[in-house]
C-alpha cells in the first residue's frame, strides 16, 4: 500500500544460500571447528587430548546432555556432552549437533565425527546424517533479511565422518537432510517476514515464483474469483482489510500417483483479532506468525519432488489478514461458507476456523485425481491459544477422525522431532457450537478450546479421513534453543514433508469416525 517496501527485499533468503555437505572417512584437519561427543561416564575420547575429567570439571564441563566446552586450536574442538546414556535417538543427535553449531557460532566449516556412533549403535547411517545436517543448518538459521549487516556467519561446509562401510547408506541422508533443512528454513523465512512485507498478495507472488522451481503448479485466486467461488469464510475475515485475500492452490503431481493427499494451511498474514480486537501485548505482536500453517504447507511441498513423494498432493493456502475497520465483519454476522453451511460469528478472533472451513470444503470437492475425492486431508493452523495452555510450546495438538492418519502423523512427528499429541475429537462438546440463527457458531464455551475448534472444522470434512494440527503453541521460539532459532520455528514443514513421503491412503472405513454432526 502506501508505505514503501524496499524493492530489493528478498522474502525467501534461505534459497540463496546452500551448505556443502561432505562425507569423509578421515578425521577433520585444518581450520573450522570439530565436535567431539563426550559421555558423562567412562573413558574420554582421544580427541579430548591430555585433559582429564577433573580438568574438564574445573572448566565447568561435566558432559551433561547438550553441554558444550570450546577448546582452542585448529580445528577448534568443541566438546559436546551426551550425558549418561550417550546419543540414542536421531532427535538427540539433531540436538547435539545443534548445540555444537551454537557453540561454534562464528565458524563457517564444521566437522562432526559420526563414525563411532554409527559403527557401535543401531543406526541407519542415512537417518543419522540427515539428523546431523538438520541440526547444524537449523541451529545456524537466523532471520536477518531486514538487518543492515548479516548477523550470522553462513554455514559454508559441514563435514561428516562416517565408517567406510557405511558411506553408501550415509549418502542417502545427505540429500534428505539438505532438502529438509531448506524446507524448514523456507517456512521460517516466510513466517518471520513482517506482515507489511508479506501480505496475501505478496505471498501469492512468492509462491508463484518459487514453487515452479520445485516441480509444483500454482494457481492463485484473487478477490473476484474468491467471491465467485463463494468462499464465505475467507471473505468474511477479509472484510475489514484494505488488502485483498488470496487463495493459493499448489499441486504436486508425480507420474502415476499412488494416492491423493490434500493439505490445508491457515494463512492469516496478520491476526489483529478484528472487531474482537486483541490486547496490544507480546502475543498480539507475534501475530505475523498466524500464516505459519500456510507457510508450512508451501515449504513442505517444495521438498516433494526431491524426496520422491509418490502421492499426488494438493495444497490449499487460505490467505488474508484479520483487521478491524468500518467494513469488518461484526459480531452476530452470519457467513455462508463454501458448500452452503451458515456460521454465526460470535467472536471475530476465531477467524482461523472460518478460512480453514472453506479450504476443507474445497479439498473434499476436488476430484482432479482419478475422479475421486482425496484419500486424506491434513490441515495445519495456528488455531487456538488453548493448545498452548494444554500442551505448551514444544508439542502441537493433533486431532483426527481416522486412526491410520493419526498414526502416520505421529510417525512423521517422531521422524522430524516436531512433537504432537493427540487430543480427542469429543462429539459431546459439539452442542456448544449451536447458534440460534445459523447452522453453527464459530465459538463454543470457555473450556476445551482445541477440541471445539477441531469439532468446528470436522463439520466441513464430510467424513473424509482427516487429521488436524494445531500449531499455535509451537509456531515460535522466544530464544535460540538448539535447532529452534529465535522467531518462527517452521514447525510443521518437516513434519508434513516426512508425512507426505511416507503417506499411505487409509483403508476404507476402518477407524474413520463419520459422526460428523452429532446433533
Ligand atoms: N491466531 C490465534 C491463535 C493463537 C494464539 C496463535 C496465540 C498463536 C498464539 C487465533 O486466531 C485466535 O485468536 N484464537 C482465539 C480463539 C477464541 C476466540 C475462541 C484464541 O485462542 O483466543
Ligand atoms: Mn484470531
Ligand atoms: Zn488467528
Amino acid at each position: 500500500m502506501s508505505v514503501q517496501i524496499d524493492s530489493a527485499f528478498d522474502p525467501v533468503p534461505s534459497l540463496s544460500h546452500a551448505t556443502r555437505v561432505s562425507l569423509t572417512t578421515e578425521p577433520a584437519t585444518g581450520p573450522g571447528a570439530q565436535a567431539v561427543f563426550v559421555p558423562a561416564e567412562g573413558d574420554l575420547p582421544a580427541a579430548v587430548g591430555t585433559l582429564d575429567r577433573d580438568a574438564l570439571a574445573a572448566a565447568g564441563f561435566k558432559a551433561g546432555s547438550k553441554q558444550t566446552l570450546v577448546l582452542p586450536g585448529s580445528p577448534l574442538t568443541v566438546l559436546v556432552g551426551t550425558g549418561k546414556n550417550g546419543i540414542e535417538t536421531d532427535a538427540e543427535l539433531r540436538d547435539a549437533v545443534a548445540a555444537f553449531t551454537r557453540a561454534a557460532r562464528e565458524i563457517g566449516h564444521l566437522s562432526v565425527d559420526l563414525s563411532e556412533l554409527i559403527a557401535e549403535g543401531d543406526w541407519d547411517a542415512g537417518v543419522a546424517v540427515q539428523a546431523a545436517i538438520e541440526g547444524a543448518a537449523l541451529a545456524r538459521y537466523r532471520y536477518d533479511a531486514l538487518k543492515s549487516e548479516p548477523i550470522t556467519a553462513p554455514l559454508e561446509e559441514l563435514s561428516l565422518q562416517v565408517p567406510t562401510e557405511f558411506i553408501e547408506e550415509a549418502e542417502q541422508g545427505v540429500a534428505r537432510g539438505l532438502v529438509l533443512a531448506r524446507t524448514a528454513s523456507i517456512a521460517r523465512d516466510v513466517a518471520n517476514t513482517p506482515p507489511r512485507h508479506l501480505n496475501a498478495d505478496k505471498f501469492a507472488e512468492v509462491v508463484e515464483q518459487v514453487a515452479p522451481e520445485f516441480g509444483l503448479d500454482v494457481e492463485v485466486f484473487d478477490l473476484a474469483q474468491i467471491e465467485e467461488m463463494g468462499l464465505g469464510g475467507l471473505l468474511g475475515v477479509n472484510a475489514g482489510s484494505i488488502e485483498e485475500p488470496r487463495m493459493i492452490k499448489i499441486s504436486y503431481r508425480p507420474a502415476d500417483p499412488e494416492g491423493h493427499l490434500a493439505l490445508i494451511g491457515k494463512g492469516i498474514m496478520y491476526d489483529s483479532g478484528g472487531i474482537s480486537l486483541k490486547p496490544s501485548n507480546a502475543m498480539h505482536a507475534a501475530m505475523k506468525f498466524d500464516m505459519m500453517g500456510a507457510g508450512a504447507v508451501f515449504a513442505a511441498m517444495t521438498s516433494f519432488a526431491e524426496l520422491g513423494v509418490q502421492s499426488a498432493v494438493t495444497g490449499w493456502l487460505m490467505c488474508t489478514d484479520n483487521m478491524p475497520s468500518g467494513s469488518a465483519m461484526k459480531l452476530g454476522d452470519v457467513l455462508t461458507m463454501r458448500g452452503g453451511k451458515t456460521v454465526e460469528v460470535k467472536n471475530t478472533d476465531a477467524e482461523g476456523r472460518l478460512v480453514m472451513a472453506d479450504g476443507l470444503v474445497l479439498a473434499t470437492e476436488d476430484t482432479s485425481v482419478s475422479g475421486q475425492r482425496p484419500d486424506a486431508i491434513v490441515d495445519i493452523a495456528t488455531l487456538t491459544g488453548a493448545v498452548m495452555g494444554a500442551l505448551g510450546t514444544r508439542t502441537a495438538g493433533m486431532l483426527a477422525n481416522n486412526d491410520q492418519i493419526a498414526a502416520q502423523l505421529e510417525a512423521a512427528a517422531e521422524a522430524s522431532d516436531e512433537n504432537i499429541w493427540r487430543l480427542p475429537l469429543d462429539h459431546r462438546y459439539r452442542e456448544q457450537l449451536k447458534s440460534n440463527v445459523a447452522d453453527m457458531s464459530n465459538i463454543g464455551g470457555s473450556y476445551g478450546g482445541v477440541i471445539l475448534a477441531a469439532l468446528f472444522l470436522n463439520e466441513f470434512v464430510d467424513g473424509t479421513p482427516w487429521g488436524h494440527l494445531d500449531i499455535a503453541g509451537t509456531m515460535q521460539s522466544e530464544s535460540d534453543d538448539l535447532w529452534r532459532s529465535v522467531g518462527s520455528t517452521g514447525f510443521g514443514a518437516r513434519l508434513l514433508a516426512e508425512f507426505a513421503a511416507a503417506f499411505e491412503a487409509p483403508e476404507a472405513a476402518e477407524g474413520t469416525d463419520t459422526d460428523a454432526s452429532a446433533e
